[in-house]
């Protein structure tokens, strides 16, 4: 039996948050000089853990018996294991389990599971020469779901919440020589019911491990406050010095001295209240009026710069500890942004301007270290982020490794840090009970006591789909008293009690998810709340979605009190899963594992794929969110350029102009634009040398790159894009089918049409996007939507009885075709996935080409990103992690398949309509659509082609809005004619 906790079982406690755990601060490292505290990178006083452990697992808590954490080395068969990771990646028998809402074992709370799969993590380590008379602290930097510790096989301490450090004193129990800690976790707890998140359920010692020398007397905490307002910036340093001998406390005669640089260590100066940078620490007084250890330096600071996610600029404080003889004890560094937030006006605003949002939600999610990311997977998160306009995120739904958040403050990006609060399954009774209140303060308050000193921190969320009660308020009267300084989110109190008004205690923000544009609309131009509309998750990006996301942006910047939103979300959580047969591996989603009950591949909803990949609806991402925009000015006199950010001129980008003619390039330059401040617009006037067909078409692009390097992306890096269509004075829009483009190949005969192709079949079917509906998950969600009706109505089968087509061809003198297709769509088979033709080409046919939207993959509602040109290279490969409709580019003027090693390529050539959208696959529709994953997809031998009049939208209907109706195809007669022609590739 486990020592002590055998007996009080805290795992299946609620109200057992902790026991033996030290006090939460923000993160210190203790140094001996000034200098050492700016510039090494490992510090004498602090010992890694990190690497691998031993490790065995049991089926349950009860069943861990002491030897598995005494002193000695236990028998029985153990293995090792990472630590940080998570042993559910170890193919230890446990394996991931992912669920949305519903917990992974049956209720009520805080009723667990027969088997609770128990890791103990064994190590050993010496206590180094030089920490003999300090107390030694072992710092666990995240344990999923509880854990508790033991030291040469005495019981120290346990702890909750996944997503937050633990320390203990495990002073008493070290022996001289080698010493051994035990850390035993336990997968699930009652704990578990307010870590309820959609994710997978994993388990383990998934972030650092180390441990720490302190002391007798030393800094127990740094609260930092620099503020910057326009009057002037000041900074205020709460210092706790603590002593860990209990029965002397801190002696008389010690002080702390501060001192203020640049991250060069240039010394900047600190108008300190008491004019000295230097405070003794109170000692002991009488307790009634004695408030601790604590001294305050407060002062006005006359030459800082503001930090903001656009110019984060930081500086570093440094706190000493002084002896009483006048020499250093200690010395931590704290680095911090000057900067202040606050809702006013229905705004939220940063350094007194108001920001837009341009967030994401973010998950810990590597595909093969699963939570235990590293501080470059964060990185390379973060700088991809930043390499599409996102300067926002949301910290879904648990506080991140602290140094997630140095690094959001050094890259510049605004961050949510939510409490690890979710309790989904049972949304609306835990926040009232009772027995979970303890939980609720704690996972809160310690978050803020850990984070308070980051200024990318610009809002504390209380949690995430955890109803609304007597808990949140409690803890948002904690938070508002501990740190006034950052407003409160929390969407739960907007949920249950409304927009307008709800809440109010909790939450600062109204921060709905998922609400059509109409509702976000009607708030702001209603103006009966007083509150900034910030959607804390809108716009899902399962699979091909984020449709109408230029729509959203559109209703942002054009409503008052509307200020952007975090999109669902940053990547997929695919996990890297070994096959037996060919491929070897997939990305495996819920379900795939065999864990059950599971909510499939719900769990893959990013903008990236699991390995970082953008996918397709990244570039609209990054061009919603763009900070420099070009338009016509008034009766096309010049243009306009505007800068959409709030803090810096767009000096820090260089422009770039290139014109098209037919989609071809025909010249391009500097673009020569004049300073633009942040929020405004200048008109410049055309650049010179712009000439524009009169027959035919023109096109003036811009785009914007980077200067310099940035810690980010590179020079060069493109930011910001936008296109026009020129007309010349008086003419109407003609399209010219005129092909200039070249590609190599040998020349050969020219073929008939008709001996490349069969006829074209008319079809209203595509593989079904997520959005669609899913199909993976027919039962379990009714399958959704769109896809539901057209499957009832036989879609997925061929054109269905109820419509019409009517399909004229005539071969032409040059072997070419001339197709023509009516189709009748009756009112009951209205909102069809597409409708259009397809054919299928032998696979010489290796390349497209084609004059229309590009160069990426675009939708009716998400093209805004696109540029019109000619474009072309291999079909498109499928991004998506389960197989559906992908690939498509509208508006083609026409669209070519290219045989190569033929020296041929066919052209569609569009008469009515003028415009067609393509897509060429080396998959069929119903091999997509048979598909459960990557692994089974199978890939043909010949490219299957589509040309449509009418393409449906994305939406996002997998969780939120469907597709708009102004990009729904409706009820009605189309028409479809096009040329199909063979041209010889010139060599
Ligand atoms: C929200 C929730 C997220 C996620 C999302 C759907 O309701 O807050 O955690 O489940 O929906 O992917
Ligand atoms: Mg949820």
């Amino acid at each position: 039996m486990l020592p002590v906790i055998a007996e009080l079982k805290p795992w299946a406690d609620p109200e057992v948050v902790s026991i033996g755990r030290l006090p939460m601060h923000v993160p210190l490292t203790r140094w001996d000089t000034l200098d050492e505290a700016r510039s090494s990178t490992t510090s004498p006083w602090s010992m890694s853990l990190d690497g691998r452990w031993q490790f065995r697992r049991f089926a349950h808590p009860d069943l861990v018996p002491a030897s598995a954490v005494a002193a000695k080395e236990p028998s029985g068969r153990w293995g090792t294991s990472a630590v940080p990771g998570n042993w559910t990646l170890d193919g230890v028998g446990d394996v991931p389990h992912y669920t949305n809402v519903a917990m992974p074992f049956d209720g009520p709370p805080p009723r667990l599971p027969d088997e609770i799969p128990t890791g103990v993590y064994r190590r050993t380590f010496r206590r180094p020469a030089s920490w003999k008379r300090h107390q030694v602290v072992l710092h666990i930097g995240g344990a999923e779901s509880v854990h508790a510790v033991y030291v040469n096989g005495s019981f120290v301490g346990y702890g909750t919440d996944s997503r937050l450090p633990s320390e203990y004193d495990i002073t008493p129990h070290l022996v001289a020589g080698t010493n051994t800690v035990a850390v035993v976790v336990m997968r699930y707890s009652a704990q578990s019911y307010v870590e309820d998140q959609d994710q997978w359920w994993m388990a383990g010692l998934h972030r650092s491990v180390y441990l720490e020398a302190r002391a007798t007397v030393h800094l127990a905490d740094v609260v930092a406050k620099p503020v910057w307002t326009d009057e002037g910036a000041s900074l205020s340093l709460d210092v706790r010095v603590a002593s860990h001998d209990v029965t002397t406390a801190v002696p008389d005669g010690w002080q702390v001295r501060a001192r203020l640089e640049t991250l060069d260590s240039a010394h900047l100066v600190v108008r300190w209240d008491d004019r000295s940078d230097t405070a003794p620490i109170p000692s002991e007084q009488t307790p009634y009026f004695f408030a601790g250890n604590c001294v305050s330096l407060r002062g006005a600071v006359p030459r800082v710069r503001p930090w903001s996610a656009e110019t984060p600029q930081r500086y570093r404080v440094l706190v000493e500890l002084i002896r009483p003889d006048g020499s250093t004890a200690e010395v931590v560094s704290q680095l911090v942004g000057f900067r202040s937030v606050e809702v006013r006006d229905r705004a939220l605003l940063v350094n007194g301007k108001r920001v837009m949002i341009r967030g994401v939600n973010r998950h810990d999610h590597h595909p093969e270290r699963g939570k235990a990311v590293t501080p470059d997977d964060m990185r390379a998160d973060l700088a991809a982020m930043k390499r599409h306009n996102i300067n926002a995120v949301r910290c879904a739904h648990y506080p991140n490794d602290h140094r997630f958040l140095d690094l959001c403050d050094e890259l510049g990006l605004y961050a949510v840090d939510e409490a690890n609060i979710e309790s989904h399954a049972y949304n609306t009774s835990l926040c009232h009970d009772s027995r979970y209140r303890g939980t609720w303060i704690a996972r809160g308050s310690r978050m803020v006591e850990r984070d308070r000193n980051h200024p990318s921190v610009i809002l504390w969320s209380l949690g995430n789909e955890s109803g609304y009660g007597s808990h949140h308020e409690a803890l948002a009267a904690w938070i508002r008293h501990a740190d006034p300084s950052r407003p409160l989110h929390y969407e739960g109190a907007i949920f249950h009690e409304g927009w307008a008004t709800g809440g109010r205690n909790v939450t600062d923000i109204v921060c709905p998810m998922y609400s059509p544009i109409w509702a976000v609309e009607m708030y702001g131009r209603r103006g009966d709340g007083d509150r900034p509309l910030i959607m804390c998750e809108y716009n899902h990006a399962m699979g091909n979605s984020n449709g109408s996301l230029a729509d959203y942006w559109r209703a942002f910047e054009n409503t008052p009190g509307l200020q952007g939103g975090f999109i669902w979300e940053w990547k997929d959580h695919g996990i890297r899963q070994s096959l037996r047969q060919s491929p070897e591996w997939r990305y495996a989603y819920g379900g795939q594992f065999g864990d059950s009950p599971n909510d499939g591949n719900f769990v893959a909803d990013g903008l990236m794929a699991s390995d970082l990949v953008p996918h397709p609806a990244m570039r609209e991402v990054a061009w919603v969110h763009r900070p420099a925009r070009i338009s016509l000015a008034p009766r096309s006199r010049g243009l306009i350029v505007r800068n959409a950010d709030s803090f810096r001129d767009l000096g820090w980008l260089v422009a770039t102009w290139t014109l098209r003619h037919n989609g071809v390039i025909a010249s391009r330059g500097r673009l020569k634009v004049p300073k633009v401040a942040a929020g405004s617009s200048v008109e410049i006037p055309f650049p010179t040398g712009i000439t524009v067909l009169e027959e035919g078409e023109t096109h003036l692009s811009f785009a914007w790159r980077t200067r310099h390097d940035e810690l980010w992306a590179a020079a060069g890096h493109l930011v910001s894009w936008d296109e026009v269509e020129l007309r010349p004075a008086g003419a109407t829009r003609r399209a010219s089918n005129t092909s200039v483009g070249r590609v190599a190949g040998k020349v050969s005969h020219k073929p008939r049409v008709l001996d490349l192709i069969d006829s074209p079949e008319p079809t209203l079917w595509r593989a079904p996007t997520d959005n669609d509906g899913f199909k993976l998950m027919t039962q379990h969600h009714g399958g959704g939507k769109a896809l539901a009706r057209w499957m009832e109505q036989g879609a997925h089968r061929g054109l269905p009885a109820e419509a019409t087509h009517r399909y004229v061809e005539e071969e032409l003198a040059d072997g070419g075709l001339l197709a023509s297709h009516t189709f009748h769509l009756p009112e009951s088979l209205a909102d069809p996935a597409r409708l259009g033709v397809s054919f299928t080409l032998p696979e010489e046919f290796t390349h497209v080409r084609w004059f229309g939207r590009g160069p990426h993959e675009n939708y009716p509602d998400r093209r805004s990103s696109t540029l019109t040109g000619v474009w072309g290279g291999a079909p498109d490969e499928l991004p998506y992690l389960v197989p559906q409709d992908f690939g498509l580019r509208m508006d083609c003027r026409w669209f070519e398949l290219v045989a190569p090693s033929e020296g041929i390529a066919l052209r569609v050539i569009p008469e009515v309509p003028r415009l067609v959208h393509c897509s060429a696959s080396w998959h069929t529709d119903a091999d997509l659509f048979a598909a459960r994953d990557q692994s089974e997809l199978i890939r043909r031998d010949f490219l299957t082609v589509h040309v449509d009049a009418a393409t449906r939208g994305l939406g996002t209907g997998s969780c939120g809005p469907d597709v708009l109706p102004q990009y729904q195809i409706a009820a009605g007669r189309y028409r479809l004619r096009y040329r199909l022609s063979v041209r010889v590739l010139s060599s």
